[in-house]
């Protein structure tokens, strides 16, 4: 063959090699699950950017839930990842609790105003002042003698909360925070735990031993082929078992029938199942399930809570600007840029969900204000249909659209707004 051939044959495999590497056509319609929201919506959503929680999806989160975290074990609600009291409330009432986790002093002012016979624990330890600050804002019938553990994770901390005890002329219930292999801090050895039961000890008026508090997330997240799960699971009962001990040998008149063993977390609280370690077990993120929290511990939870963006314009092609033959280009390469939307919002910490094959644009760039989707053929959306989007995360994406739409059985079912500072 001619060189001229071989060059002609080679440029037409080229051609086709990189026809059939050409990303396939992911576009669709909404599922019957969406479509019904987005009829919801259309009918009588906010027609902007909001968060739509599913009471059906929770109910089968808490179902879940439930049947793992049983008597004596009581299962604590983290606030921050579930910011809002009407949703709390909710918990409260379908999972059988009254227990907080809260992570910061203006919302906890507000749960302690707002569910004044609420069990709070500090779910980190905070500086002195933060502690003054809600003493100074506390009025209703939350008593935080009772209520309230603070979590302690130094002597000198704790040295500074027995002087605001004193100031005050009040008890407060510590809790301490004891590292049992995630290394964010608290109680590594017992020489630190000693000086700390010490001082509880000598200030019984001041001070008074609530319990522990050892958070695992690392079990599940470090890679197995670093150190395999069991193991790393085994490392936190040992490590948490340790604490116990010493105290109930060396300080038995600290110990009493209300001492809160509180860990997990969302990723680690099913392991906790079979296991007699723990008898307070924190969730949040797990009860709406957003994306980083797609771990197998998880599998059974299902997703409860979506952004959903009314679509503002449509148009056919990628419509980039500067250069129609980089969009016909950008169009041949890829199906699913065949279609392009323009949202409500954007930019959020989210992936899309539906419809199907919807992604975002990195030519064209990411907008909070209107931000453009392509999609291909498939996907039939129209102006003001609705694009839903899973969070990341819920804790920060909950305070963004203010109140949330509450659905069941595809129709709108209430308002609930979400913590305020
Ligand atoms: C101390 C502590 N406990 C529990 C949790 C679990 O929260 P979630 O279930 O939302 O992951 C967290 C999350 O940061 C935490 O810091």
């Amino acid at each position: 063959m001619s060189w001229r051939g071989f060059g002609m044959l080679a440029a037409v495999g080229a051609a086709v090699l990189l026809w059939t590497a050409r990303p396939r056509d992911e576009g669709g319609a909404y599922d019957d699950y969406f479509r019904s929201l987005n009829e919801a919506l259309r009918q009588s959503g906010p027609a902007h950017p909001c968060l739509v929680l599913d009471l059906d999806r929770l109910d089968r989160n808490i179902a879940v839930l439930t049947r793992s975290i049983r008597p004596p074990k009581h299962y604590r609600v983290v606030d921050k990842s579930l910011p809002s009291i009407p949703l709390i409330e909710y918990l409260f009432a379908h999972a059988h609790t009254d227990r907080v986790m809260s992570f910061n002093q203006p919302f906890l002012n507000i749960v302690a105003e707002r569910l004044p016979r609420a069990d709070v624990l500090l779910g980190k330890p905070m500086p002195v002042r933060a502690a003054e600050e809600f003493y100074k804002r506390l009025h209703g019938d939350f008593d935080p003698t009772r209520q309230l553990q603070w979590l302690i994770d130094t002597p000198e901390r704790l040295e500074e909360y027995r002087h605001l005890g004193d100031t005050l002329g009040t008890r407060l219930r510590i809790s301490v925070e004891i590292d049992v292999g995630l290394h964010r801090g608290g109680v590594t050895d017992v020489a630190t735990l000693e000086r700390i039961l010490a001082l509880i000890a000598a200030h019984p008026e001041r001070l008074e031993f609530g319990g522990f508090m050892g958070y695992d997330p690392h079990v599940v997240k470090v890679p197995s082929w670093l150190r395999s799960r069991a193991a790393l699971f085994q490392d936190v009962v040992t490590a948490y078992q340790g604490y116990i001990d010493y105290t109930r040998s060396h300080y038995s008149q600290l110990w009493n029938d209300r001492i809160t063993l509180n860990g997990a977390g969302s990723p680690t609280y099913r392991l906790h199942e079979h296991v007699d370690l723990l008898n307070d077990l924190s969730v949040g993120s797990a009860m709406v399930k957003p994306t980083d929290f797609d771990v197998d511990t998880l599998a059974e939870h299902v997703p409860a809570l979506f952004i959903a963006t009314p679509v503002l314009k449509t148009a056919a092609g990628a419509r980039l600007p500067g250069s129609d033959l980089l969009s016909q280009l950008v169009e041949w390469w890829d199906p699913n840029r065949a279609r392009t939307f323009f949202l409500y919002g954007g930019n959020w910490m989210a992936h899309l969900e539906s419809p199907p094959g919807l992604r975002t644009n990195a030519l064209f760039g990411r907008s909070s204000n209107q931000e453009m989707v392509n999609g291909s053929t498939a996907v039939p959306l129209r102006v003001d249909d609705y694009v839903f989007l899973r969070p990341t995360q819920s804790e920060f994406v909950m305070l963004q659209f203010g109140d949330l739409v509450v659905m069941r059985g595809g129709k709108i079912v209430d308002h609930w707004p979400v913590f305020q500072e």
